[in-house]
């Protein structure tokens, strides 16, 4: 006769391997979503572009972004984290990367959104580079799951420019 230690082992080992093919079943599924997130950035004005004292150029500026990363949610999703990066070569880099704003997206019904806002990290190059430079925004996100592999991916919106001149 089995005792009741026994029986509630057994049930807990059984509901473990349920659980844990349910996991495998949800990560897996999630290979199935091909998602289709959209997105604009839109520069409504550079407020400000100096030099720094010691060298370093600044600019600080308004953007509006708009996107719809809803397709990105699946029941396996937990939230997504996003950032906009301005992208721009120099002659000592191929790929310079200045994060300028993130969040984190908790819900598929937050996910569709605009937001006006200024730069919430500092735009500096190392160096006095972005007078008339041309640079990318580029929405990064990684989705974070409940179970699973994070992802990562990214929309890229180029052909903006710097002011030739300090102001
Ligand atoms: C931002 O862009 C969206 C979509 O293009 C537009 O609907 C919205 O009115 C814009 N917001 C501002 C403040 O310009
Ligand atoms: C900016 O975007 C264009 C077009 O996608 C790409 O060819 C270029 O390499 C990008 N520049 C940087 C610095 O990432």
């Amino acid at each position: 006769m089995h005792s009741f230690g026994y029986r509630a082992n057994a049930l807990l080992t059984f509901a473990l391997t349920i659980l844990a093919l349910m996991c495998a079943i949800a990560s897996f599924s999630d290979n199935f979503n091909f998602p289709s997130p959209s997105a604009q950035i839109q520069i409504v004005k550079f407020n400000w572009f100096q030099k720094q004292a010691h060298g370093n150029d600044e600019v600080s500026l308004t953007m509006n972004i708009t996107a719809d990363l809803q397709s990105l949610f699946t029941w396996n999703t937990k939230q997504l984290f996003i950032f906009v990066a301005a992208e721009y070569e120099t002659p000592q880099n191929s790929l310079n990367q200045v994060s300028l704003w993130d969040a984190i997206i908790p819900a598929k019904e937050h996910a569709k959104f605009w937001i006006q806002t200024a730069n919430k990290y500092r735009f500096i190059d190392q160096g006095s580079n972005l007078r008339g430079k041309e640079f990318n925004l580029t929405l990064h996100w990684h989705v974070m799951p409940r179970t699973g592999k994070m992802f990562a991916d990214k929309l890229v919106m180029s052909g903006f420019r710097l002011p030739e001149e300090h102001r």
